[in-house]
């Protein structure tokens, strides 16, 4: 597996989302992408199946330290007491003494970003997690992350996909050496029915959603596409035996638009 090194961290360019990913099926699918490789799993407290998720990383017979398990804390959850105890009970959730990497799910401007940063440093200084990171951080919340944080930040996980422009805050990033993770890769699935991405993955012999995670890796992006169906696990993971040319790479770099965002923000306190 691949990986991408950002400030300390090394982190598999693909990983496995588990949102909705519940009860049976989700430890299921986490153990079967385990076995085929997978070694990276990209969790949340907020997904409420932490248990299932965790049950299927112990299920699977691969060495905790051939894994990397991300999660993240609910934007509820940022002051720093809550903060503590919501990673606490992500670690008794998933079985582990640690993660490799833990994120700030979503900012909270109710709560000063100052207090979550210094929360996450000293999570990661008292050895709950390997690395620390932030999602959904604009590119100004980014620079204020870094000005405040005294630990390395390793990723922004943002919502990427062909449909969305994120070159500016793939810059900001890269301007700190910070990685960015990519969720949402297939835009909820809207990618594989794309006649433009289905024309050009005909010529490699590849599935519209393998050409949409395949341009994410060559703009430098970490891929979690999350997927139910075992089958479709192992396609996800088939992307590291072509590359696009530079003229379907701007092909798809064309499919930008501005409503194309997948995710409804409509619930998330805003900043602005
Ligand atoms: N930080 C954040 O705020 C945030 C927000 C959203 C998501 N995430 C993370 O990112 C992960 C990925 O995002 P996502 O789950 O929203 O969307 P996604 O991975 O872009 O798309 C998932 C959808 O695509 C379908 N799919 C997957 N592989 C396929 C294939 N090869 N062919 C056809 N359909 C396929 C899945 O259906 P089937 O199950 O039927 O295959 C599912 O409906 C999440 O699971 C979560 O871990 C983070």
């Amino acid at each position: 597996m691949q990986v991408i090194e950002a400030n300390g961290a090394r982190i598999p360019v693909l990983g496995l989302g588990t949102w909705q990913l519940n009860d049976r099926v989700g430890a299921r699918i986490v153990e079967q992408a385990l076995r085929l490789g997978y070694r990276h799993i990209d969790a949340a407290l907020i997904y409420g199946n932490e248990r299932e998720v965790g049950e299927g990383l112990h299920a699977s017979g691969v060495k905790r330290e051939d894994i990397f398990i991300t999660t993240k804390v609910p934007h509820t959850e940022l002051a720093p007491l809550n903060l503590e105890r919501a990673v606490k009970q992500s670690l008794a959730n998933l079985r582990v003494s640690d993660v490799n990497l833990l994120l700030i799910h979503w900012p909270n401007p109710q709560i000063p970003l100052a207090e979550t940063i210094g929360a996450m440093c000293k999570m990661k200084r008292e050895g709950y997690t390997r690395h620390i990171g932030i999602s959904n951080f604009t590119v100004a919340l980014v620079d204020e992350a870094v000005k405040l944080s005294s630990e390395p930040i390793a990723t922004n996980q943002i919502e990427w996909h062909p449909y969305l422009d994120e070159e500016k805050v793939r810059a900001a990033c890269e301007r700190h050496g910070i990685a960015v993770t990519a969720y949402c890769p297939i835009a909820r699935g809207r990618a594989v029915g794309d006649e433009v991405l289905t024309r050009i993955g005909k010529t490699y012999g590849k599935t519209a959603g393998q050409v949409s995670l395949r341009w994410l890796i060559q703009k430098g992006a970490i891929v979690i596409p999350r997927t139910s169906k075992v089958e479709r696990l192992s396609e996800n993971m088939a992307i590291f035996d072509f590359e696009l040319a530079d003229a379907d790479m701007a092909e798809v770099d064309a499919l930008a638009k501005p409503a194309g965002r997948v995710v409804s923000v409509g619930w998330a306190p805003r900043w602005d």
